[in-house]
């Protein structure tokens, strides 16, 4: 290399030799005819001089903001007061002989700087220029950092990564599929995947027994700040397994990942299964970093005289409250109210907790007996009870976010705490309203336990499966389960789903052919490595930790993709577009 040094480089070690410094100009001084530059790469900053009498001082005073250029000079002590001890290149500057301009920039659109962040679309279209920011680059590194270490980890187990094709039959998630067109096959698609799911169960009738890839995972879904086109997943498949094998494997993983910022998780994860955590948290993505419990109160309240309770238990509905310790204003209050109805609800009914018991606008309809039993249940010695009643559904949706709101407003969530666990037994199905049939909870290929086997068939929402997910801070990670590798407990659970024998001929043939041939039990799981990276990194939105996201609208402002394609394109895939003019 032609540089000497890095410029996060130079210490007072180095005082007195002489280096060839390349890099970007962070910022340029002026001091009374002396030109100060801090010289930034990927390593750090190293303050550069230039004094008049040298013969390149005129390049120096046209220098500006992110031209690269490359200095010769020596090492010297940075004058008394003029050091800063926080930076590892902080006590030395170097004297600068030689300046060369390697590539003039323009004004940058957007400042190199980290206390400076720029609007979302500028950032995505000039991403050069974001990614140029220490911030950004260190989060490179740790997701750098995380990916080796679970690799690693995965290694120490007996895993091999092994690469699944991108061009695929479709791959049911849930989600839209991307398409890709074949040219030699007129009329005929690939699908993207949106998960190496049934390659990697094959993998596993190949016998190869401990797989895992970091799988690029493609589907056209609405996008949050959680999700995005192109994800990445730390996919893992392993044979011969039960449920606690795979979560000894990934909470490795996590730990490995964790020991990259030096912090030390403790394992096993608490094991929470599903009905307990809709019935405590009305989620199964429970952030358990606080307390705020739900208690479902609706056997105490059906016997109130509460019109609004008794209506919405007449129809099959429930009531639960939360207990904020907090002492609220009624401003405070009525924003709570407004905040469970924008969330859906038809309305919040409180009550206070005061040193003589319950007080509030409603109490008249709840007899002494009644407010006994709701504080004994809940337990409660101050602050308020909140109460949702709906169906169950939408109580535990509500409750869920106004109890995530309430620890942020009451600001009970700590840094730097990191909180796991499994979520395990999930139902098999979900009903789907709109069209009126039953879903996969999590996809098909999830085994249901064996004691709910029997009620496949005359009661599927009953039925409990070996899905688990893992939930870090309310937050999904990653989702998994041990599969079926039985031809007629799969048919029976497709079946149920509506897929006749036709349809899974067409769509999954290959896999169900393939378990003919002997299948081993098998299971695994899908951590959404992005997501992981992201909270590892004490942040929200996963775009920060992907060198070149997506924006909401699925576009990249910087390459404009997706974009039109040439005539000629759509010739030989033989395509007719029929697209509606935009308004
Ligand atoms: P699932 O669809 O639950 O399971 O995905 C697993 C994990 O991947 C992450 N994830 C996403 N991250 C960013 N953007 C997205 N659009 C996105 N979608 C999912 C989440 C999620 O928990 N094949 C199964 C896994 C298995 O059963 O082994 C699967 O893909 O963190």
């Amino acid at each position: 290399m032609k540089r000497t040094h890095t410029c996060g480089d130079l210490t007072e070690k180095e005082i007195g030799k002489e280096v060839l410094l390349q890099g970007w100009v962070s910022t340029r001084r002026d001091h009374g005819g002396v030109i100060f530059v801090d010289l930034r790469d990927r390593y750090g900053l190293t303050q550069v001089v230039f004094n008049p009498d040298i013969k390149d001082f005129p390049k120096a005073e046209k220098l500006r903001r992110e031209d690269v250029i490359e200095i010769r000079g020596n090492v010297r002590n940075r004058p008394k007061n003029m050091e800063n001890p926080k930076m590892k290149t902080g006590m030395i500057e170097v004297l600068v002989k030689n300046l060369e301009i390697l590539n003039k920039a323009e004004t940058p659109p957007l400042e190199v700087d980290d206390r400076v962040v720029a609007a979302d679309e500028v950032r995505l279209k000039y991403r050069y220029l974001d990614l140029r920011r220490p911030i950004m680059q260190k989060l490179l590194q740790s997701r750098f950092a995380a990916a080796m270490a679970a690799r690693q980890f995965l290694q120490s187990q007996g895993f091999i990564e092994i690469e699944t094709p991108m061009l695929v039959r479709s791959t049911p998630e849930g989600a839209r599929d991307y398409i890709v067109p074949s040219r030699v096959h007129p009329g005929k698609f690939y699908a993207l995947p949106q998960s190496p799911q049934l390659y990697k169960q094959i993998c596993m009738v190949a016998g190869l027994d401990k797989y895992f890839q970091f799988a690029r995972c493609l589907r056209d879904e609405d996008l949050r700040m959680d999700r995005q086109p192109e994800h990445t997943q730390i996919d893992v498949e392993m044979s011969f397994v039960r449920p606690e094998d795979v979560f000894q494997v990934v909470e490795g993983i996590m730990k490995s990942i964790w020991e990259t910022k030096g912090i030390k998780l403790q394992t096993p994860f608490p094991r929470i299964p599903y009905d307990a955590a809709m019935e405590k948290y009305g989620s199964d993505k429970p952030d358990l970093r606080y307390d705020l419990f739900l208690h479902d109160v609706t056997d105490i309240v059906k016997d109130s005289d509460f019109e609004v309770f008794k209506n919405v238990i007449k129809n099959g509905g429930i009531v639960k409250c939360i207990n904020p310790e907090a002492d609220f204003s009624r401003n405070e209050v009525d924003d709570l109210i407004s905040f469970s109805q924008q969330q859906g609800s038809k309305g919040m009914a409180w009550m206070k907790i005061t040193g003589k018991g319950l007080e509030g606008s409603i109490i008249k309809y709840f007899p002494s007996e009644i407010q006994k039993k709701l504080l004994e249940k809940t337990k409660a010695k101050k602050g308020y009870l909140f109460f949702i009643a709906d169906s169950m559904k939408n109580t535990n949706a509500i409750l869920d976010k106004l109890r995530r709101e309430l620890a942020r407003r009451l600001k009970l969530i700590q840094a730097n705490d990191f909180q796991f666990c499994w979520i395990t037994e999930f139902p098999l199905f979900e009903w789907n309203e709109e069209e009126e049939k039953w879903d996969p909870c999590h996809h098909m290929f999830c085994m249901p336990l064996e004691e709910d086997l029997k009620h496949l068939e005359d009661d599927p929402g009953k039925v409990k499966c070996t899905q688990y997910d893992i939930v870090l801070n309310g937050v999904e990670l990653g989702s998994g389960s041990i599969r079926i590798n039985r031809p007629d407990i799969q048919e029976r659970v497709m079946k149920v789903i509506g897929l006749t024998h036709k349809d899974v001929e067409r769509k999954f043939g290959f896999l169900i052919e393939a378990f003919k041939y002997g299948a081993p039990p098998h299971g695994g799981i899908g951590l959404g490595f992005d997501r992981v990276v992201t909270l590892l990194n004490g942040l929200e939105d996963i775009r920060e930790v992907i060198a070149f996201p997506k924006n909401k609208a699925a576009e990249c402002p910087m390459d404009q993709s997706p974009s039109e394609v040439e005539e000629k394109q759509l010739k030989e895939l033989h395509l007719k577009l029929d697209v509606g003019k935009k308004k």
